[in-house]
């Protein structure tokens, strides 16, 4: 018998990952497109013009890659993949709506075409298909992952609410937002590709501890590219969050290190929501080296989340999901 391999195989690049991933990730997408339908004609307008934008669909992707890290990729696997994509998607609807957001993927949101009203209901359409897509498989394991993730998730918007225009949000009180807002549905996804995949607990709680860290590294790194990308790369607009009065981690730290003045005046935006004040926090942000800070902070999520990974067999997906971990940090979009 051969031993397994135990060195650790280098991370692979994003075009390798996607190479790796592009067989499942089309039966995905069919998947996907094929379960959007209804015969309400405002659903599939909707839901068409959020999911032919694309997006990155990075989260069903890491159901296929925890999958065939620990064994073979099957229809399941699939199902879970377009599950997670289906949660994303209705949480971007949603969020675009209380983000008063008015571009996503490149495009017009759903709010600023059709209302907040549409937008708030197809994402619920979306959701409860979700629920449907997860009755399918008849495994009470997946439901009760999904259903606590799904639960944790709605926690965190309404908490990320309650810090909005708060000027003494910290960076403990972020963490614990982001943790529901975004890393939770992360580590659902790596934990139910294992799972689909007959991993055993261990290997199971390790991909979902990769999933969990790489999740607060993405949404660490979004916050920046919100202070710092182009907004025709990032598909967004800049500047969504200070707009909204949503202290990030970049401004987070800028108000713990600045001097009294300035300290003051940005707790100030952050009250007002102030908006067209970007030039001056970006000032403060970087004269506290707030960017770099964050990013830091990302790295160090991002190299958890690979170290979590340490002790499982490797393979090529084991190397692609150590990519995606440094991609999540690198990215520009
Ligand atoms: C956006 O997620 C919401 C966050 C958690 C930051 P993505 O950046 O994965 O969005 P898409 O799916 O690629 O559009
Ligand atoms: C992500 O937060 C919220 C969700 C998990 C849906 P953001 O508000 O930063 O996401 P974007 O930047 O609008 O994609
Ligand atoms: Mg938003
Ligand atoms: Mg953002």
């Amino acid at each position: 018998m051969i031993a397994p391999e135990t060195t650790t195989r280098p991370a692979l690049a994003l075009p390798q990952i996607q190479a790796l991933a592009s067989v499942d990730m089309a039966a995905v997408d069919a998947l996907i497109r094929d379960r959007l339908a209804s015969d309400v004609v405002l659903i599939n307008q909707i839901a068409d013009h959020i999911v032919s934008a694309g997006g990155k669909r990075l989260r069903p992707m890491l159901v296929v890659l925890a999958g065939r890290a620990s064994g073979a990729v099957s229809p399941e696997h699939h199902q879970l993949a377009a599950i997670i994509e289906f949660i994303h998607t209705s949480t971007l609807l949603h969020d675009d709506v209380v983000d008063e957001s008015d571009l996503r993927r490149g495009r017009s949101t759903a709010n600023a075409l059709w209302g907040n009203a549409p937008s708030v209901l197809v994402g619920d359409f979306l959701y409860s298909r979700s629920f449907q897509l997860m009755v399918e498989l008849d495994r009470m394991e997946v439901m009760r992952i999904l259903a606590d993730t799904t639960n944790r998730i709605a926690e965190g918007e309404v908490l990320q609410l309650l810090h909005v225009h708060n000027p003494d949000t910290d960076e403990a009180a972020y963490l614990r937002v982001i943790e529901r807002k975004t890393a939770v549905l992360f580590a659902a996804g790596t934990q139910l590709g294992a799972l689909a995949s007959g991993a055993d607990v261990i290997a199971q709680q390790k991909l979902y501890d990769y999933g969990m860290n790489l999740g607060y590294a993405f949404q660490i790194a979004d916050d920046v590219l919100d202070y710092t990308a182009d907004a025709a790369d990032l598909g967004k607009n800049l500047g969504d969050d200070l707009a909204e009065g949503k202290a990030t981690l970049p401004l987070i730290h800028a108000i713990a290190h600045s001097d009294a003045a300035t300290r003051a005046r940005l707790r100030e935006i952050v009250e007002n929501g102030e908006g067209q004040a970007m030039p001056e926090v970006l000032t403060a942000i970087k004269a506290t080296g707030g960017l770099e800070y964050s990013q830091r902070r990302a790295a160090e999520y991002a190299e958890a989340a690979e170290k979590a990974l340490d002790g499982l067999i490797e393979n090529d997906a084991l190397s692609a999901l150590r990519g995606l971990a440094r991609y999540a940090v690198a990215r520009k979009h």
